[in-house]
């Protein structure tokens, strides 16, 4: 088995690259410059030359509201450079597991969403990672689709990472309670990717709950690593979301349905709480 990770640099690619080099897993890692996925020529020559058993495309344009002023970018590498991969892992017979996000959903229902439900993405970010999707599956069917929301983790810009940010400059800050979604500790997320290199489909991945943005600020402020982030916020006011006009369009819930995830893992996935409070405590 050889892994193939590609967008090595980012905040998933930086922690898959991590477990894997602890693992002593056979892997290697690409970078925009050693292989830009909107340039077939370059994903097919790095292709070549290490002949993966497994790729695992981490790249993407994932800038939700710059992707409202650079459509074509977004599409091409969030839609065009899914379907370069899918052709190639076709023709060299490895695996391909794509990641993708809850923006492919509209945010109205009000359970999580399971994998089959109705996609409606509402921005250009949710729609050109919504036409990846069904590129990677209409090419190479027996593909594996990872769907993961609001990632956190260590050496990238995340929200959980501007929060402390934020808390550590302002005595009050002011959080938007009407977006719930799941919450995703990177590090669980590439464990669970090691495992699930052999499977087809769909399948939603994130931390066991739901919160707010809201909930999430309230949970930071009261982590034991508070003393260790010299944090100056004591107050964290809730907000609507209308206050905070953004260029793109979110879902206002997209928690995902871990249900499928937690059976083909054989185990429990943690609650958020938990995984932020390892996050927190780690240091950022
Ligand atoms: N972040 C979230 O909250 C979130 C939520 C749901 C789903 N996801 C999905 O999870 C996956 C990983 O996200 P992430 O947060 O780790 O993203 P990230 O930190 O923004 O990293 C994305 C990586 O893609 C690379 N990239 C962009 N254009 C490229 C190109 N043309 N060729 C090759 N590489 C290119 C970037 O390279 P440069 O460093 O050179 O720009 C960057 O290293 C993505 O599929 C994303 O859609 C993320």
């Amino acid at each position: 088995m050889k892994i193939w990770i590609v967008g090595g640099k980012g905040l998933l690619g930086k922690t898959l690259t991590a477990l894997c080099e602890e693992k002593c897993l056979d892997y290697c890692v690409s970078t925009r410059h050693e292989a830009d996925i909107t340039d077939n020529d370059s994903l097919f020559a790095y292709a070549e030359k290490h002949r993966p058993t497994h790729i695992v495309n981490c790249a993407a344009f994932t800038d939700v509201d710059d992707a409202e002023k650079n459509p074509a970018l977004a599409y091409a590498v969030n839609a065009g450079g899914p379907a370069y991969l899918a052709v190639i892992a076709k023709m060299i017979k490895a695996k391909l597991i794509h990641i993708s996000t809850d923006y492919v959903f509209d945010g109205a229902l009000n359970h999580p969403y399971e994998e089959a439900d109705t996609c409606l993405p509402l921005s250009t970010y949710g729609k050109s990672k919504w036409e990846g999707e069904n590129f990677v599956l209409g090419l190479y069917p027996s593909s594996c689709i990872i769907r993961t929301s609001w990632l956190f983790g260590k050496g990238g810009k995340n929200f959980i990472s501007s929060l402390v940010s934020w808390m550590q400059q302002k005595e009050t800050l002011s959080v938007v309670s009407d977006q719930r979604g799941s919450p995703t500790f990177c590090k669980d997320l590439a464990q669970a990717i090691l495992r699930l290199l052999n499977e087809e489909g769909i399948i939603h991945f994130a931390n066991n709950g739901n919160p707010s943005r809201f909930e999430i600020a309230q949970k930071v402020l009261q982590s034991k690593a508070v003393p260790k982030l010299a944090l100056k916020c004591k107050e964290i006011i809730p907000v609507s979301s209308k206050q905070y006009p953004q260029l793109a369009k979110r879902p206002a819930y997209s928690a995902l349905n871990i249900n499928k995830a937690e059976k083909l893992l054989g185990y429990p996935i943690r609650k958020w709480e938990d995984a932020l409070e390892d996050f927190l405590n780690e240091g950022l």
